[in-house]
C-alpha cells in the first residue's frame, strides 16, 4: 500500500478522471475525500469505493466560492483527523470563441479552473503545516494550458495559469516538505463538463488510442507517492505523446 493511512481530497471526483484518480489512491490506502458539487456522483463514487473494501467520504462543494472550500477543508480533517493529499482536479470550460463569451460566463470558468486550484491548495496547505506531517498537492492542468484554441478563451488562460500556479506554489511550499506538481492531460476519457464518451472523437497521439481516466490516475498516483519524492514543480504531459506532433509537418 502507497498511501496507507494517508488522507486525500479530489475535487471534481464525481466522474471520469477524479473518479477513477479518488477509486486508485483508495485501492492504495489513502481515505478519500470525494469531493464534487454534484452530490449524488459524489455519493455514488464513495460507496463503490466502500464497497470496494476502501476508504471514503462524499463532500458537497462548489469550488467556485471561497466559503465551501474553507469549510470543505475544515470538514475533512474533523473527519479524518488529517490531510496529506490534494488533487485540484475539477474544471469546467467555456468552449467559446472570445466574442461569444460574457464577462460572467469568463469569471465562472477562471474562478473554478484557476482560483479554486489556489485557494484550494492555501486552505489544504495551512492544514497540512498545522499537522506537520508535510505533504502532496497535484493540479491537473491540460494541453489546453499550453496551446491557443479556436472555441475555448477562457479555459486556455486559466490552464496556463494553472502551470505556473503550480512552480510559484512549489517554491513557497517546499520548505514545509510539501510537494506540488501537476498533470497535463489531453482527451481523456469524455470531454470536460460532458458525460458521455464519443468513440467518433479523433485520436491523434503516438499510442493510438484514446486515452482512458485511468491514463491520468496512476500519473497522479505517482506523482503523490514516495516513488516521486524528487520530482516537485513539474507538468507531467499524460497526453499519448499529442503535443510532440506539430501540425502540418511528418
Ligand atoms: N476530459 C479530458 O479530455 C480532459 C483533457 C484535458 C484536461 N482535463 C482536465 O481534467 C480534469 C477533469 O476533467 P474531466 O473531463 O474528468 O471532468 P468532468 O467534466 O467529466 O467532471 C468534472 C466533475 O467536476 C464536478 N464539478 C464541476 N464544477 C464543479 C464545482 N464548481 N465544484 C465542484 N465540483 C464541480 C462535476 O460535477 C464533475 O463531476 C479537469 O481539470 C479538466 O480540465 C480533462
Amino acid at each position: 500500500m502507497k498511501l496507507a493511512n494517508q488522507v486525500a481530497i479530489v475535487t471534481g471526483a464525481g466522474r471520469n478522471i477524479g473518479e477513477d484518480t479518488s477509486k486508485l489512491l483508495a485501492s492504495e490506502g489513502a481515505t478519500v475525500a470525494v469531493v464534487d458539487l454534484d452530490k449524488a456522483r459524489g455519493e455514488k463514487v464513495a460507496a463503490d469505493i466502500v464497497a470496494a473494501g476502501g476508504k471514503a467520504k462524499a463532500f458537497v462543494c462548489d469550488v467556485g466560492k471561497e466559503d465551501d472550500i474553507k469549510k470543505c477543508v475544515a470538514d475533512v480533517v474533523a473527519a479524518f483527523g488529517r490531510l496529506d493529499i490534494l488533487v485540484n482536479n475539477a474544471a469546467i470550460s467555456d468552449n467559446k470563441n472570445m466574442f461569444d463569451i460574457t464577462t460572467e460566463e469568463w469569471n465562472r470558468v477562471l474562478a473554478i479552473t484557476l482560483t479554486s486550484p489556489f485557494i484550494f491548495s492555501r486552505e489544504a496547505a495551512r492544514a497540512m503545516i498545522a499537522a506537520g506531517n508535510g505533504g502532496k498537492i497535484v493540479n491537473v492542468s491540460s494541453t489546453s494550458g499550453y496551446y491557443g484554441r479556436d472555441r475555448a478563451v477562457a479555459y486556455t488562460a486559466a490552464k496556463g495559469g494553472v502551470v505556473n500556479l503550480t512552480k510559484s506554489l512549489a517554491i513557497q511550499l517546499a520548505p514545509h516538505k510539501i510537494r506540488v506538481n501537476a498533470v497535463v492531460p489531453n482527451k481523456i476519457g469524455s470531454p470536460v463538463g460532458k458525460e458521455d464518451f464519443d468513440p467518433t472523437r479523433p485520436v491523434l497521439n503516438l499510442v493510438g488510442r484514446a486515452g482512458v481516466p485511468m491514463d491520468l490516475a496512476r500519473a497522479v498516483l505517482f506523482l503523490v507517492s514516495d516513488e516521486s519524492e524528487f520530482i516537485v514543480a513539474a507538468s507531467l504531459f499524460v497526453d499519448g505523446g499529442c503535443t510532440a506532433l506539430m501540425p502540418g509537418n511528418s
